[in-house]
């Protein structure tokens, strides 16, 4: 089958289009005929050579895939048939024709979804929905401030919160990523290049503070977290793009918070966890993507590359270009009843 390779790692020009074998169902996974993936930041780490997949796990890029089933494993449970529209969430093996998956990390794919959205709902749905509910523990009437909030995640995170009856409010690049979040829903967006968001914040919310904050950045970003977080506050961590080094006087200006500083990973949970994790989020999210006239919950495609053009999608994922999601078009012929 065909799947992007990396012989070396590198930059984007790394990846390559080659022939593996195909997988095989072991016992509990069906093999999905892949669609389409999305890119994930994971993605663009591994094959830079720093985000190694898990021991075990396939060690081809790529953690989300929609496509249909072609084949159901020996032990498999669930109602799985072949032909059926499903996505999964992945430890890896999604930019690939075939990928198999413990049958516990499928989903069925909403009926009012092509196969290419559903390709970009998995990684960065079920991370905001863990990270707001299960991680952050976000409650109706909260503020959540969303950073990052026209990225895949971001953009997920502010539907949810939406759903959910907090009160989303984000930080983005650019005067065009804010307004698309707040396209979204999102109640207001700052600069995080210019002011202070800190400042938006607080004012917004009366001096009030983030109830909650959902934080991919890290380093740049603690002193002006740290002050408009709401006394008692969560201050969530799952990522480091703006770095790990903290300098300064967090500890204290924590304290004086009571804040929560809580990090999260999603790929090196268990099994179990992220079983949990897709039974919660199918129950009660995906009803809200259904209706195909005015959904509560949508993806948010960015832009839809061909397989052959793997590397140009990492390098406008790594420009900070996309509002949304990257999806690429592994198997066009797949399309799955579209
Ligand atoms: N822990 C987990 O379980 C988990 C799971 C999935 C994803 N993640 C992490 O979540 C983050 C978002 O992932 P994604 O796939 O949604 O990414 P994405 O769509 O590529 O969006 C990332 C955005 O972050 C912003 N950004 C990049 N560098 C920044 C910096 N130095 N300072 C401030 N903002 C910066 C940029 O938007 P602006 O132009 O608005 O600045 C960029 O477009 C990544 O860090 C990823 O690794 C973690």
């Amino acid at each position: 089958m065909l799947a992007v390779c990396v012989d070396v790692p590198g930059g984007p020009e790394n990846l390559r289009v080659g022939t593996v074998p195909k997988p095989r169902p072991k016992d509990g996974e069906v093999l999905i005929k892949v669609h389409a993936t999305a890119l994930n930041r994971a993605d663009t780490l591994q094959r830079r050579g720093l985000y190694p997949p898990p021991p075990g796990e396939s060690d081809i890029l790529g953690l989300e895939v929609a496509g249909t089933v072609a084949e159901v494993g020996p032990g498999v449970r669930g109602p799985w048939v072949p032909e059926e529209r499903v996505m999964a969430l992945l430890c890896g093996g999604g930019y690939a024709e075939y990928v198999a998956v413990p049958e516990e990390l499928l989903l069925p794919v909403p009926p009012g979804l092509t196969l290419c959205q559903a390709a970009a709902v998995p990684e960065a749905w079920l991370t905001a929905y863990q990270l707001l509910h299960l991680v952050g523990n976000g409650y109706a009437g909260e503020v959540v401030l969303v950073h990052a909030g026209a990225s895949g995640v971001g953009t997920a995170a502010v539907q949810l919160a939406r759903l959910a009856g907090a009160v989303p409010v984000v930080t983005a690049g650019s005067a065009q990523k804010v307004d698309a979040a707040v396209a979204l829903g999102a109640a207001a967006g700052f600069l995080h290049s210019q002011g202070d968001f800190a400042d938006g914040v607080l004012g917004y919310t009366g001096g009030h503070g983030a109830d909650v904050i959902l934080d991919c950045v890290g380093g740049t970003m603690w002193e002006r977290n740290v002050r408009c977080l709401a006394v008692d506050g969560r201050w969530v961590l799952y990522g480091t793009l703006g770095g790990k080094a903290v300098q300064g006087d967090l500890l204290g200006h924590l304290l004086k918070k009571r804040g929560r500083l809580i990090t999260s990973l999603l790929r090196s949970r268990s099994l179990q966890y992220k079983a949990d994790l897709v039974k919660a989020f199918s129950e009660r999210a995906l009803p809200f993507f259904t209706d195909p006239h005015q959904p509560a919950l949508k993806p948010v495609i960015d832009s839809v590359f061909d397989l052959q053009d793997i590397g140009e999608a990492h390098k406008h994922m790594e420009a900070n270009r996309n509002k949304g999601k990257i999806v690429v078009i592994v198997t066009p012929q797949n399309q799955g009843g579209e």
